[in-house]
């Protein structure tokens, strides 16, 4: 293993800081949704915003040299009108300062899902100004942060927030309506290479990516017709971002599909220049589990979405739009019913790497489960076997040629998970969100990881 080579962990600005209000920042389109909807919020998440320097010191004392985590928009930009927020500044600043002065290297997302309320207000991810407006938001971050940051992401899993918020309906702003995915998913992807663009225009230091939710697609079986549902289901599962992020190309075949359903007219040319001429320098891969794909016959897609945690799963049903389902009966699930299967990773990574050729970074990877953190230590073997199994999927493709140059855990510490709110946790550090001041303490996990990465992965 490369002595460079990063083992971190990773949070997000909403389901970590709190602190939602503090210090002129504005709401985020998350802010309003939970609030108008009285769900469980990250009004004080993890109270990262007062504890990270114990946190900081926790991940560095765990044997960890990255820290993923990402900028809220609506703490630095104050309005539709750019005014800068210094106090938002200064708190990442500070962030960003404290990792280097530990020898910690920070891996910055720039957007995270919380949009500022005031861009949801002319629609969001509808409206082609809001590309612009990131744009000119990631273009502050560079300024204020560029001397601190190395390595930069544009986004974080395009696939998932705006499957969610316009496919399913399950995030904000909760519409279920495939042609606005499909428009929503073209402004993310010209944001992106927007924020590329001025990168490299503005000749900051460093280096920038996408981070993708990355579902290697399997089939049932080697027919003709399964290998054709298998190719759908990569171009919705990851070909429109990755083939767009790093070829600058929407893949031709699906918009050709798209096109005999849907309005394809809000694409814009010469953005598709834009595009084309701005790809990214590596890739970020959040890996929870791969899709099986079979071909589905009555014309009808099946997602599964399960936000209860009480195992089996919640489907939702979409007619006429892709023509396959993502089952598999003999697979085994975390009680949220993700599926557990290491094997994906490691081919799903040969995959993209004899694809792109880009460096890649496992940029989350984690198991959430609900756990009792009253007690002295959490022993969570689970997350052991969990995190070993997958590291060791990783190292297999290492061997094999793959260039991987980092492992994130998510998360660092328990955190907020959007709508299962704090029980369902996923962090190498417990924190009892019933004590006063957030009390932190590492799991075995966490102690287990530490070994790991001194052992320079040798331990798995
Ligand atoms: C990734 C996101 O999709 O998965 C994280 O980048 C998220 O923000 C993580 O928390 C786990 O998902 P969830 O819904 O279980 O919190």
């Amino acid at each position: 293993m490369n002595k460079d080579f990063l083992w971190g962990s990773a949070t997000a600005s909403y389901q970590c800081e709190g602190a939602w209000n503090l210090d002129d920042k504005v709401e985020s389109m998350w802010d309003v949704y939970l609030h108008e909807n009285n769900l469980e919020n990250g009004d004080n998440a993890s109270d990262f915003y007062h504890h990270f320097e114990e946190d900081l010191l926790q991940l560095k004392n765990g044997g960890q040299n990255a820290f993923r985590m990402s900028l809220a928009w609506p703490r630095i930009i104050k309005n539709k009108e750019g005014e800068v927020n210094s106090k938002g500044v200064d708190f990442y600043r500070k962030i960003l300062q404290c990792c280097l002065d530990k020898d910690i290297t920070p891996f910055v997302t720039i957007y995270h899902w919380d949009l500022p309320q005031y861009w949801e207000e002319t629609g969001g991810w509808l409206n082609n100004e809001v590309s612009y407006a990131y744009q000119k938001y990631a273009k502050i971050c560079f300024e204020k942060f560029g001397d601190l940051v190395d390595l930069w992401v544009t986004f974080n899993e395009p696939k998932w927030f705006v499957s969610s918020g316009y496919l399913i309906g399950n995030y904000p702003p909760a519409h279920k309506n495939p042609q606005e995915m499909i428009i929503a998913a073209y402004h993310v992807m010209l944001a992106s290479a927007l924020g590329v663009k001025i990168f490299k225009e503005g000749g900051y230091k460093g280096q920038i990516g996408i981070v993708h939710s990355f579902t290697p697609v399997n089939g049932v079986d080697d027919s003709l017709e399964t290998r054709i549902a298998m190719r759908y289901a990569d171009n919705y599962c990851n070909n429109w971002i990755l083939d767009t992020a790093c070829q600058g190309e929407f893949p031709i075949d699906l918009l050709s599909e798209l096109n005999k359903k849907f309005d394809l007219s809000f694409i814009n040319i010469k953005e598709l220049d834009v595009i084309k001429e701005n790809t990214v320098d590596f890739i970020g891969l959040n890996y929870y589990a791969r899709a099986l794909i079979r071909p589905y016959s009555n014309g009808e897609t099946v997602l599964v979405a399960n936000n209860s945690g009480n195992g089996g799963s919640n489907k939702v049903i979409i007619k006429d739009w892709f023509e396959q389902v993502f089952d598999d009966p003999d697979a085994i699930y975390t009680e949220w019913g993700t599926e557990i299967c290491p094997l994906g990773l490691e081919q799903g990574l040969k995959e993209v790497w004899n694809k792109y050729h880009l460096p890649l970074y496992i940029s989350e990877n984690g198991i959430g489960v609900r756990e009792d953190v009253t007690v002295d230590e959490v022993q969570d073997d689970y997350r052991i076997s969990y995190m070993n199994d997958h590291i060791a999927a990783m190292m297999n493709a290492m061997d094999d040629g793959v260039d991987m140059r980092g492992y994130f855990a998510w998360s660092t510490f328990d955190l907020y998970s959007w709508k299962n709110g704090c029980e369902k946790r996923y962090g190498l550090v417990a924190i009892d969100f019933d004590t006063p001041n957030l009390l932190r303490k590492p799991k075995k996990s966490y102690y287990w990881y530490k070994e790991i990465i001194e052992s320079k992965g040798k331990k798995i």
